[in-house]
């Protein structure tokens, strides 16, 4: 059946926002928020620098770097003009066995920026999905060296890991796991590195409070039975619960542990990897070496979903022999017009200078956030490189934090829909304690900084009088 075309015009205003809730079912998002009139779906088209645009023109300033991913900020026509020549020269051709020019280049600058000897680049579509690769790594690794009881996984409280079913146990926010149950047995949970809820007797003590949260590691290694636990995960920095940064000693004592008990340590670096603490890995800027390290997001700045697992080569070691095959993979492990956009965004890594700048600026960064502390509401702000976390307060001495029923009375509905209003897009976030989360572009500086700022510490000086 023919129709008569239709003159394209540009859709009105709320238009698309109409659209998007009649039909775009949007990941982790309380829809009814839509339909009752308390709100309508922000929708934003175009990105410049550090500011995003909605579609009724309005400017915001991306203090989350989209999620966690824009590196080198929004607009960049070189990654774009990268992405359009791969698609031309060759769009899709699977790696399973096979290979093409981007994913050999992209895998060895990767195995380049990596710690240690992990060399061994294997491609997954996103954070999740490394998790996951990495947990049935671990798994068949031992199976092949001769400890094949060696499969269970420890990981920390409140971290997140990524929602399919594996990297979904790996997560500590019970939350996000109670509807999903039973999900994938073995995993195994142990206090975070929040300094700022350090049990009493370490509230002075960072190092001896890092020493502390590191021996819960051994404990559990110990409780479980070490020929039962194969892998411990963990962030450099943990995001959820509000930027968590290691305490002094800490990561070196958990891969002594590892060491120890021959159980491998895995980085997960989802967000922390690329530029974000003023390195291409957090690992690298903390001098420790892991097993393991997965990594996504800011590897493509977002232009392009792209993930990896980075392996030590003692761990491909097994597979370079015999018909030992990891029989794992994605149809999109190692797309070329991603792998283009990563070695596009690495390059603009390297041309402007990106962790340099990053480590040149964090510490203006922290200062200017830290002007904060002087509000009643904010108890803390932590966190490493671009990327902190504020932690939201009743009592700043006692260290109360909100209720459940304030939480969701401040944070959801007043301070994330505020702080957009105003102008800055961030994440007000209570899946552990309250706090505001940012991780802007790798590209800003002190304008941006204040900018922050001043958007903040109105906006909380508000939600104070809610509570
Ligand atoms: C530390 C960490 N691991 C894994 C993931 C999951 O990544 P993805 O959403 O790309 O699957 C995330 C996502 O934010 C993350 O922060």
């Amino acid at each position: 059946m023919t129709s008569t075309p239709q003159p394209i015009t540009e859709p009105g205003p709320d238009v698309l926002a109409d659209k998007a809730r009649d039909h775009l079912w949007m990941p982790f998002t309380r829809h009814s928020h839509f339909y009752d009139g308390s709100g309508h779906v922000p929708v934003i088209v175009r990105g410049e620098g550090a500011y995003v645009f909605d579609d009724q023109g309005k400017r915001y300033l991306d203090g989350l770097a989209g999620l966690f991913t824009v590196q080198a900020g929004h607009g960049r026509a070189s990654i774009g003009q990268a992405m359009a020549r791969q698609a031309e020269e060759l769009a899709f051709f699977p790696i399973w066995s096979y290979a093409h020019p981007r994913a050999i280049e992209l895998a060895e600058r990767l195995a380049d920026y990596a710690p240690g000897d992990l060399n061994r680049v294997f491609f997954t579509s996103g954070g999740g999905e490394a998790v996951e690769t990495a947990w049935k790594l671990a798994k068949q690794y031992f199976k092949l060296t001769g400890q094949p009881t060696k499969h269970k996984v420890i990981s920390r409280s409140v971290a997140y890991h990524g929602t399919p079913h594996g990297a979904l146990s790996i997560t500590g926010i019970p939350d996000a796991k109670v509807d999903f149950e039973p999900l994938v047995p073995s995993a195994v949970k142990v206090p975070n590195t929040n300094f700022y809820r350090a049990p009493d007797e370490y509230q002075h003590d960072e190092k001896a409070f890092g020493r502390w949260a590191a021996e819960r590691i051994a404990e559990a290694i110990e409780f479980e039975g070490p020929n039962s636990v194969a892998a411990v995960f963990l962030e450099p920095v943990q995001n959820s619960g509000g930027c968590f940064p290691p305490p002094p000693g800490y990561l070196e004592r958990v891969r002594e542990i590892c060491d120890q008990y021959d159980v491998l340590m895995v980085a997960d670096e989802t967000i922390t990897a690329f530029g974000r603490i003023g390195d291409m890995f957090a690992m690298n800027r903390f001098g420790v070496t892991p097993d393991i390290i997965t990594c996504a997001k800011g590897m493509t700045s977002g232009y392009a979903p792209m993930g990896a697992m980075i392996a030590s080569e003692r761990l491909f070691e097994p597979f370079r022999h015999g018909t030992n095959t990891f029989l794992h993979g994605f149809t999109w492990s190692g797309h070329p017009v991603g792998a283009a956009a990563a070695l596009a965004n690495l390059d603009i890594f390297e041309s402007e200078g990106l962790n340099a700048h990053v480590r040149e600026n964090e510490s203006r960064f922290r200062q200017t956030l830290e002007k904060l502390l002087d509000l009643p509401i904010v108890g803390d702000v932590r966190g490493a490189g671009y990327f902190y976390g504020i932690e939201l307060v009743k009592d700043k001495i006692t260290r109360e934090t909100l209720s459940d029923d304030e939480a969701e009375r401040v944070l959801r509905g007043f301070l994330s829909k505020a702080l957009f209003d105003a102008g800055l897009y961030c994440r007000a976030d209570d899946r552990g304690d309250p706090v505001v989360q940012l991780a802007p572009p790798l590209i800003i500086g002190q304008p941006e900084f204040d900018e922050i700022e001043q958007i903040l510490r109105s906006v909380l000086s508000e939600a104070w009088t809610l509570l």
